[in-house]
């Protein structure tokens, strides 16, 4: 067939093409590979160079036109496309039903409601950011521990009761020779620290902690602490007390009145209690205070010689003091809460108070 008629032909067939599937066995017909087109278009190397140039050309031109009838066809065909504002913002192609809304440019966009850190850790930071400003250095250690580390390594002989003192959360062991325990404080983190560097130090170990207690409104079964140590040749009972009240007085920003009491704990000899004027009383007697006008937040001590010795330290060259704060505590003094739970319970009525 001629190329012109052929052209007709095919434009007459696809205008009256009643679905995709028609237009689709027309699109075979006149542009597949055994369609007219085609052949035409295959032969032309044996033509004569004059010849192929002229009917080149023609067959091209026409199977454009094919083409182009076909596409606007199918258009027709075609389900318009869903379009978004964005469509009409940046040019596409907005449907109908899109132009009849009207987009306002000018509409607040939606708000990113972004996370916050909880209590716990903004106390936290904040503790670590006033120990580094007093030159400590920030070091954690494992939530699992080995016996030795958790006691044998801090003088508590094995079968002394000072170990009750920790109601200590126990592992199934693998091996017999091994007992392994939820770290019940964060002393252990210490010790691993003494083992691979030499004096002097200012650390502070700040990380979560289990004891297999009753939970109550102040008790959980797990807890966070941030225990101190610093060691070196003249370091005294005298820096521990500057370091403890300068740390107070910046935590609950104002002047802060402390007091040491004897105590008792097997790696610290002597071992005190720092207590706090009750900032929430300021020192009348309160709830808080069990009316006593102070609270107990620092327990702490001199090193015990037998805790260096054990890290291969002479006791005669370096000496030191070491501290332990629950960081629950801490937060519950700072923001006033009433129940340790409530740090555990994920609730957000009360996080999003932060
Ligand atoms: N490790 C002690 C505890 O968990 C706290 C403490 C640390 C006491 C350092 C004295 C010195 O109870």
């Amino acid at each position: 067939m001629k190329l012109e008629p052929l052209k007709i032909k095919a434009q007459k067939e696809v205008k009256s093409a009643k679905n995709l599937k028609e237009l689709d066995g027309l699109y075979k017909k006149y542009l597949g590979k055994k369609s007219e087109i085609t052949q035409i278009l295959r032969s032309l190397k044996d033509l004569p160079e004059k010849e192929r140039k002229k009917q080149g050309r023609l067959a091209n031109q026409i199977k454009k036109e094919i083409q182009s009838v076909l596409e606007l066809q199918k258009n027709k065909f075609q389900v318009p496309r869903p379009t978004s504002p964005e469509d009409e913002v940046f040019g596409g192609r907005a449907s109908s039903k899109f132009q009849e809304k009207e987009f306002d440019i000018t509409a607040p966009g939606k708000k990113i409601i972004l996370g916050h850190l909880h209590p716990l850790t903004i106390v936290r930071k904040e503790i670590e950011e006033i120990f580094q400003n007093m030159g400590f250095s920030i070091v954690e250690g494992p939530e699992v521990e080995t016996e030795w580390y958790a006691f044998d390594a801090l003088n508590i002989p094995k079968d002394h009761p000072a170990r009750d003192v920790w109601d200590t959360l126990w592992l199934k062991p693998k091996a017999k020779s091994q007992k392994l325990l939820l770290r019940p404080h964060t002393s252990p983190v210490q010790i691993r620290y003494m083992e691979k560097n030499q004096p002097p130090f200012r650390i502070l170990a700040p990380g979560r902690v289990f004891r297999h207690e009753a939970t109550d409104a102040s008790h959980e079964v797990q807890f966070h602490q941030v225990e101190g140590l610093m060691i070196g040749k003249n370091v005294s009972v005298a820096n521990f007390k500057a370091v403890a009240k300068e740390f107070f007085q910046r935590f609950f920003n104002k002047e802060i009145k402390i007091r040491t009491r004897p105590g008792y704990f097997p790696f610290t000899e002597p071992s005190f209690e720092i207590d706090v004027q009750c900032v929430i009383c300021n020192g009348k007697g309160c709830s808080t205070c069990s009316q006593t006008g102070w609270l107990e937040l620092w327990p702490g001590g001199m090193v015990h010689p037998n805790v260096l010795k054990a890290e291969g330290l002479n006791p005669k060259n370096w000496q030191g003091f070491a501290f332990g704060m629950g960081l629950d505590r801490m937060a519950m003094m700072k923001y006033k809460i009433n129940d340790i739970r409530l740090f555990y319970s994920s609730d957000l009525r009360f996080l999003e108070q932060f």
